[in-house]
């Protein structure tokens, strides 16, 4: 993975640091923004360029025909595991995407591979990219090498405002809707990108958006406060990229209700400190080709002076901030009754007219592994916040989850069961059942019972043994009652099962419940009843109508390259050792697993391991990923939401409990 970046710097607008026009002819595309970079950085800048050079040095950089094969025959080795694979072709109607081939697709990019007709690697790239976003899942994913050295900045960041909630909204700029309120006849709403309409041209770029719901991709083309703990992604996918990706254009014409126009052009900035590549083929060497096959230094030369400090100077000095861990909270928000450091989980207690009773709870993710003791953080926050929300007499809790992109399954578990301490946790879940699964599975169930293995515990702890029916009820034994395979929507799957949260249940990870960890008091049951949760969604495409609660994946559970890789050398090392496998199976999990070493670099690979399917759906038939769910309520963002996330809260409470509207056709 790449680190962090100055985006915000680029953002914030530094000059664009141009070549003088003789050098530029002269030099190579990548040749000339190594220049301009080492220019930024000796005039204490951070350099930014111009996107269209970005791209000429892109597609500078050449194409192996071999290599690019050979990694698509990678990626179908992962492909094997995306639980999804082979409905994707054919999914059920209340699917709101189009069907994607994606085992045809990637044949045929592999045959395009080796025959030779990609013109350069960023290309190639793209096709692939392109044919993983189609799958509209947020598990799938692809960052490629040529995707790894830019972060492409389209424009100002645009917002979708709503007058009153109700009415379809229109679209500005930021800084237009800054001054909406205060003297709406200054400004104007956006008609036409680069001569088409606005919302088709929007919807365009959110067909870059990994989610499957429609609506959740349009969301997310827009700035989002509440999207805070990712200051990238904040800005949406028509401003930063999208993701960074570049935006297939060199500039934005936006022509304005009142008959004005602008212009922008979309620059560059790189990812990584120190960029300095003589051509597109050094860029090559240094982000494509794996680590053991470059034999010369492909890294920038030493002699680079890369910047004293790759943050924008503006931001947060070391003065200002009470503790040098501590994130400043959230713009937008209310002074929170508690929050963790690193802006995790959030809880507020209200006190305005009509929400005296109403307390909040902010998830904004479920990724807090990566921080230290993240798990154990959050939980003590939640329980220390419920215990407020009762101690101050509240009777409603909003759990704003907008913006979760999802994240540790043990911490989604430890919430619902702080809310519901006498709810077992429904999860259903199948794998694609496929040789090298079968294979997997069999060294796990042959190996000796109760080891202590490390192997083992990694099986475990990745939630490939030990696992139970979604009742919670029964421990699979065998490999045969896990593997099945049984016909779900044409496709071949394990049977259903569960985490056994009893075993994943840690003190760094806990489940309170489950494994050592005690149940917390059952204090708020009094006020949350399951039957009791409404869901309402904010925003959307420009239409009436419901929009559905969770637009982004609704699998189970993402499996990383590296965690499949981790998985199968390990096992089939216990396997040889043990002689757990035949030498023929050996053979096959072998032939079937990934290359050690990537044919080519990436930023990031991963599938979906594992189908979510519904409580309701007691044959576990299917896979929620398909499965059509609308929110209770709907409401479009108003001016004041925009600005302050916050005001979503009060909105919330009176649609849901007030006698307020939602957005025509959308009450359920
Ligand atoms: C028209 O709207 C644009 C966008 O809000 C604004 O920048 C511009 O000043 C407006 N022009 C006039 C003449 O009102
Ligand atoms: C796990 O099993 C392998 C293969 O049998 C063995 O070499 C290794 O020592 C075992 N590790 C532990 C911690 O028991
Ligand atoms: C487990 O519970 C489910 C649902 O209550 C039930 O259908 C199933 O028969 C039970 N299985 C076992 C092995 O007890
Ligand atoms: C499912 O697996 C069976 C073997 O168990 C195989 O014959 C069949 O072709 C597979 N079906 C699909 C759709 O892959
Ligand atoms: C869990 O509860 C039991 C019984 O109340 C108590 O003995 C034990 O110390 C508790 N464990 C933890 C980790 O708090």
């Amino acid at each position: 993975m790449f680190t962090e970046y100055s985006l915000l710097l680029a953002a914030a607008g530094s000059a664009l640091v141009a070549a003088a026009p003789s050098a530029r002819s002269m030099q190579s595309p990548c040749a000339q923004i190594s220049q301009q970079y080492m220019q930024g950085v000796k005039a204490g800048r951070a350099p930014t360029f111009p996107g269209a050079l970005a791209y000429e040095c892109l597609q500078s950089m050449p194409f192996d025909p071999k290599r690019g094969a050979a990694f698509v025959e990678d990626v179908k080795k992962y492909m094997q595991w995306q639980s999804n694979a082979d409905v994707l072709n054919n999914p059920p109607t209340s699917y709101l995407s189009p069907p994607v081939d994606i085992w045809g697709g990637l044949d045929y990019l592999q045959q395009q591979a080796a025959d030779n007709q990609f013109g350069n690697q960023f290309e190639f790239d793209t096709a692939l990219s392109d044919l993983f976003i189609s799958a509209k899942d947020g598990h799938l994913s692809l960052l490629p090498c040529s995707y790894m050295p830019f972060a492409f900045v389209g424009h100002e960041s645009l917002v979708s405002v709503s007058f009153d909630g109700l009415q379809l909204p229109q679209i500005y700029t930021f800084g237009d809707a800054k001054v909406l309120k205060s003297n709406p006849n200054a400004v104007s709403p956006i008609v036409r990108i680069n001569g088409k309409d606005v919302v088709s041209h929007l919807e365009g770029v959110s067909e870059s958006q990994s989610f499957q719901d429609p609506d959740a991709r349009y969301n997310n083309v827009f700035l989002s406060r509440s999207r805070y703990t990712n200051s990238d992604q904040m800005l949406g996918a028509f401003s930063f990229g999208p993701n960074g990706m570049w935006p297939r254009s060199t500039v934005y014409n936006l022509a304005y209700a009142n008959g004005t126009t602008s212009r922008s052009e979309v620059k560059a900035v790189v990812r990584e400190d120190g960029f300095q590549f003589v051509d597109g083929k050094a860029l090559y060497e240094s982000y494509c080709v794996p680590a053991s096959e470059t034999t010369t230094t492909s890294s920038p030369s030493t002699a680079t002076p890369t910047p004293s400090n790759s943050a924008p100077a503006s931001s947060t000095p070391a003065s200002q901030s009470p503790s040098s861990t501590a994130k400043p909270a959230p713009t937008g928000y209310p002074k929170a009754a508690i929050r963790d450091d690193n802006n995790l989980i959030s809880g507020y207690l209200l006190s305005e007219p009509g929400l005296e009773d109403t307390a909040v709870l902010s998830v904004p993710t479920f990724g807090v592994s990566d921080i230290e003791g993240g798990n154990k953080i959050v939980s003590d926050v939640a329980i220390e916040f419920i215990q407020k929300a009762v101690d101050a007499g509240k009777k409603k809790m909003i759990i704003d989850l907008s913006a979760n992109p999802g994240g540790d399954v043990n911490y989604a578990f430890d919430l619902f069961r702080l809310f519901f301490p006498n709810k077992t946790p429904y999860w259903s879940t199948r794998f694609r059942a496929h040789e090298a699964l079968k294979l997997i599975e069999k060294v796990g169930y042959s190996a000796p019972q109760g080891s202590q293995n490390l192997t083992f515990a990694s099986l475990v702890k990745v939630g490939f043994y030990g696992l139970k029916t979604p009742s919670q009820n029964y421990t699979f034994k065998t490999l045969e009652e896990l593997y099945g395979p049984h016909n779900v929507l044409g496709a071949n799957m394990s049977t259903a099962n569960s985490l056994n949260m009893d075993l994943i249940s840690s003190e760094e990870k806990p489940i309170h419940g489950f494994g050592d960890i005690n149940s917390s008091c059952p204090i708020f049951t009094e006020m949350m009843k399951y039957e009791g949760v409404k869901t309402i969604s904010f925003g959307g495409r420009p239409q009436y109508g419901p929009m559905q609660a969770m637009g982004g994946t609704r699998g189970a559970q993402v499996l990383p390259a590296e965690t499949l890789i981790m998985i199968t050398t390990a096992v089939l090392d216990m396997a040889a050792e043990e002689e757990l496998l035949s030498k023929s199976e050996l053979q096959q999990l072998k032939a079937l697993s990934p290359a050690e070493e990537s044919p080519l670099q990436y930023g990031l690979l991963q599938v979906k391991l594992r189908d979510a399917y519904s409580k309701r759906d007691k044959d576990s038939a299917m896979p929620l990923q398909f499965v059509y769910e609308p929110a209770h309520c709907r409401l479009f963002y108003t001016l004041e939401n925009v600005l302050q996330p916050a005001t979503t809260w009060s909105a919330a409470v009176k649609a849901m409990w007030g006698g307020g509207d939602c957005v025509a056709g959308s009450r359920m």
